[in-house]
């Protein structure tokens, strides 16, 4: 035997002792990650935390390990994906949001979240207007994502009268981006029938001029059901919703999103979508349920609700192409924390302004609500929906419908100690000290937007002062359960907040907003570019929450949601190495690749990784959402301060250096 093929063949013997055998077993890789800092989000053991090479085939991973084994992987058809340092790992799990909805406002005249007076909103709303082609007098103008307190704050008193100077004919209304407050014109108030005459509704408010009863233009929470328009969108107005936001998921890097108050009609939706070869991310709907008004009507409620499920869900197996699954249900169990709102079911009252005073505040014993749902009633729905395999994710805002939920699953944990069950407890805003460690004893899964643990218009000062100084410690106090020992799992919530996932990471670890960040408040300056009160969490639980945690609590963390040998190829590459950067930097950066079971879905402009994106980055659809945000019509008219966020935002997270 020649001396060189004895070395291959003590090669080929040691290849055999080692892991990276297994791997040689599936052959060639479709596609290697090399030369990078990969991390696994590993569970574990055999898997190191974080690699320098990964080889994927057939949509899934054959290879985590060092660069020097990488090449037994590589031939002539392989595509080579050369990291060039960077950093990559598990495609993002965001386990709350609200996919259509947000879709839907990517295509609407968008305000942006941005704080702007009147005038800039007036002026938007204006280019947007007057861009619009093959619209009548009848057709509704909806604008979408205001800051209604920052609007408030620089311009005072808003309503209709202000609204009227949009040179229009056509009704107009504004949404807030918390969803609790509609600005509506003259238009839009006549035609629907909305007068001096018309009492408010049990469930909100009509705001009415000073000193009348004339309605103003501002409708408070279930007032807006008074609305004639906007009409529902078209099925084809859905359809665009869903392919935007795929869109915008693909580009955030968001492999796997949560649904977390779907309807049928998101299935009809996005299987459509899917029939086109465009569903980009994995689908988890949860299905929306109402409380039953009586513990006898809940068993039906339940029969009904897993026959529904039963026709919708995906039972297959997950594999490298992205379905829709409906395994939960979701319920709103209470209402926000935030003030004026105070909705949110608390233990003990919210404070309000002592009468005649202005900076003077006391519990206010009128303003405890009960939950929507009745603990008995909201216990008897899990334990039946729980016994026949469906999951349930609550909206939970308040420390009594936190404690309320808990309550639920120890309830069922004491009956059926042996059976799985999943629940995901979402927001938690408001948490009693005595709950903290329940999430872990109970295996109950806390899901958190970490953005509100950033100062905001939405909690300075009036939430503070109407949740009082000793609950402060009560307050996003998320980092607590996970000292306690449960893993957090994070939701965006969008469109209720941008999405802007690493900006709520950064706010993870540091509890504050991000000055240059134009999604952050931080960026208007004081008071909003302070440290919001309690602890933060480290920088790998907060990566840990978005990827594998997530995936736990979908049942498909066999699959996806770290990187690791026979799991699903969903991969991200980053701009900037989040372990690396220092915190300020942590809420700027861009996903540059996303791969979805090892098909690449999304290359960011102007990176050439060796490989292609199966879709475009501009195409029919960009171009609208483009027109329609702050700014959008060339920002003509706006004030310097506008003109500059909408700069700021259209680059947003941009690395200043060329690469
Ligand atoms: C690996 O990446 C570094 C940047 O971190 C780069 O300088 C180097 O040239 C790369 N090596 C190869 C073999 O491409």
């Amino acid at each position: 035997m020649a001396r060189g093929s004895m070395l291959l063949w003590i090669g080929a013997m040691a290849a055999a002792l080692s892991p990276v055998t297994a791997a040689y077993g599936y052959g060639v890789a479709d596609v290697v990650f090399h030369n990078g800092s990969i991390y696994t989000m590993a569970t574990s053991s055999s898997t190191p935390s974080k690699v320098g090479a990964m080889a994927v085939r057939g949509g899934k991973i054959t290879y985590v390990g060092s660069e020097k084994n990488i090449k037994a992987f590589i031939d002539k058809k392989t595509k080579v994906v050369n990291l060039q340092g960077r950093m990559a790992m598990p495609g993002l799990v965001d386990s709350h949001m609200h996919v259509l909805s947000g879709g839907l406002y990517l295509l609407k005249c968008d305000l942006s979240y941005q704080a702007l007076g009147l005038e800039d909103v007036v002026k938007h709303i204006q280019g947007c207007i007057d861009g619009e082609t093959g619209k009548g007098d009848a057709d509704w103008v909806e604008v979408v994502n205001m800051d209604y307190p920052s609007l408030v704050e620089k311009s005072g008193a808003v309503g209709k009268l202000q609204l009227d100077k949009i040179n229009t004919k056509r009704p107009v209304i504004i949404r807030s981006s918390d969803y609790h407050t509609i600005l509506a014109n003259s238009r839009a108030l006549e035609l629907s029938d909305i007068t001096a005459d018309t009492p408010d509704p049990a469930n909100g408010k009509i705001g009415r001029l000073p000193g009348s009863k004339e309605p103003s233009g501002v409708l408070q929470d279930g007032a807006s059901s008074l609305l004639a328009g906007p009409p529902t969108p078209s099925d084809e107005e859905n359809l665009d919703a869903g392919r935007a936001a795929l869109k915008l998921l693909r580009e955030a890097g968001i492999t796997t999103f949560q649904d977390a108050a779907a309807g049928e009609s998101h299935h009809t939706i996005f299987d459509t979508i899917k029939k086109e070869g465009g569903l980009t991310s994995r689908a988890y709907f949860d299905y929306r349920i109402e409380a039953p008004s009586s513990l006898n009507k809940v068993s039906a409620l339940v029969t009904d609700v897993v026959a529904k499920l039963a026709d919708l869900h995906d039972r297959a197996k997950i594999g490298p192409k992205p379905t829709l699954k409906w395994q939960a249900v979701k319920a709103f169990v209470d209402g926000v924390i935030t003030y004026p709102s105070n909705t949110a079911a608390l233990i003990e009252p919210y404070w309000a302004p002592v009468h005649g005073s202005d900076d003077k505040w006391a519990p206010d014993p009128d303003s405890l609500n009960d939950p929507y749902w009745k603990p008995e009633i909201l216990t008897k729905t899990l334990e039946l929906l729980f016994l026949a395999g469906v999951d349930a994710q609550l909206h939970v805002d308040g420390d009594l419908a936190v404690r309320i939920g808990l309550d639920a699953a120890e309830s069922f944990r004491k009956k059926h100690p042996r059976r799985s069950f999943k629940l995901g407890l979402a927001h938690d805003e408001l948490s009693h000290q005595k709950d903290w460690a329940r999430f872990a004893k109970l295996g109950v899964d806390p899901i958190v937007s970490y953005q509100w643990s950033q100062f905001s218009s939405f909690y300075l000062p009036d939430t503070f002062q109407s949740l009082a100084e000793y609950r402060l410690r009560n307050l996003q106090a998320w980092a607590k359960f996970e000292a306690a020992g449960r893993d957090l799992v994070y939701g965006s919530d969008w469109p209720i907040d941008p999405l802007d996932q690493f900006l709520a990471l950064k706010v993870a670890v540091t509890r504050s907003g991000d000055p240059k960040n134009p999604n952050s408040p931080a960026s208007q300056g004081p008071p909003y570019d302070g440290v919001f009160p309690g602890s933060g969490i480290s920088r790998e639980s907060a990566l840990r929450s978005i990827t594998i945690n997530g995936a736990r609590f979908l049942r498909a963390d066999k699959e996806i949601g770290s990187l690791e040998v026979g799991k699903l190829a969903d991969v991200i590459i980053l701009e900037k190495n989040f372990f690396k950067v220092p915190e300020e930097a942590l809420g700027r950066t861009r996903v540059l690749l996303t791969m979805v079971g090892g098909e690449v879905v999304y290359v960011v402009d102007g990176q050439k990784f060796g490989v292609k994106a199966k879709f475009p980055n501009s195409d029919k659809t960009t171009a609208k959402i483009a027109r329609r945000s702050i700014g959008g019509f060339g920002a003509q008219g706006l004030s310097e301060d506008a003109k500059a966020a909408a700069s700021k935002l259209r680059k947003r997270g941009e690395c200043v250096h060329k690469h």
